[in-house]
């Protein structure tokens, strides 16, 4: 089964169609929502809202290992995560969209394995990438369906939050290699890794990042808000195309 990871501005999948709420505890604590499984286009497909149903929860308070456990166990195989970032890349402007192809990991402090504690051997994940290609050339053809423009690669810096950046620590993520920067992709990724699940994400842009275009001042959180109703309507097309493939 497909299951959606949603992020800000994707709380909700208004097109799963007959969706159930499977509510879980794991080995690790509770997810952050109940896991909606439903259809779209007769097809299974489960959404997760990464932030909690009322996005309560902030980047570093999630718990990822909850999340990713509970998506295997409800026999999940690949996960699309759907977050929002800062575009850093001159074309990676509010709006776009973009399937990124590798990951720097700034968080600390997160649970981001599952191979620790008592017992538990010493395991070491092949990561070089860290997404998995089939799926991401699965967005990217669905994305061409439905004539949604979504590039393909770029560098994901993963951030700690919840603050955004400043704009000399932007400055250092371009420098170090970063296109589009945001909170939640890391250790989710990595996590899926180590219970053999595909993971692939979809980066929303929804602000220039700090000291960058029309950020150059500041960053509006309101602006952030229309800007990712609307690319979110994008999204879920390019999902409901994914869901039949
Ligand atoms: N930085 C980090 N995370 C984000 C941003 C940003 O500028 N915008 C949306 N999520």
């Amino acid at each position: 089964m497909l299951a959606i990871i949603g992020g800000s501005g994707l709380v909700r999948l208004s097109n799963l169609e007959r969706a159930e709420r499977r509510e879980m505890s794991t080995p690790y604590g509770a997810p952050s929502a109940p896991l909606a499984v439903g259809t779209i286009n007769g097809r299974p497909v489960a959404f997760l809202a990464r932030h909690g149903d009322e996005h309560t929860i902030a980047p570093h308070e999630i718990n990822y290992r909850a999340n990713i456990w509970m998506l295997k166990e409800q026999q999940v195989s690949r996960i699309v995560s759907v977050a929002a970032v800062g575009g850093i890349r001159k074309e990676f402007g509010p709006g776009a969209l973009v399937v990124p192809s590798q990951i720097i990991d700034y968080t600390w402090g997160r649970r981001s394995t599952f191979f620790e504690g008592a017992g538990a051997p010493v395991t070491h994940i092949d990561f070089t990438e860290p997404y998995a290609d089939g799926l991401r050339k699965e967005i990217l053809r669905a994305g061409s369906a439905c004539a949604e423009p979504i590039a393909d690669g770029g560098v994901y810096a993963a951030t700690q939050g919840p603050r955004l950046e400043t704009a000399a620590e932007i400055d250092r993520l371009e420098m170090d290699g970063a296109d589009v920067v945001g909170m939640t992709g890391m250790p989710e990724a990595a996590l899926a890794r180590e219970l053999g699940l595909d993971y692939a994400a979809i980066a929303v842009v929804a602000n220039h990042a700090a000291g960058r275009g029309d950020s150059a001042q500041g960053i509006s959180m309101e602006t952030i808000g229309l800007v990712l109703e609307d690319a979110m309507r994008r999204v879920r097309r390019i999902i409901e195309r994914l869901a039949v493939q």
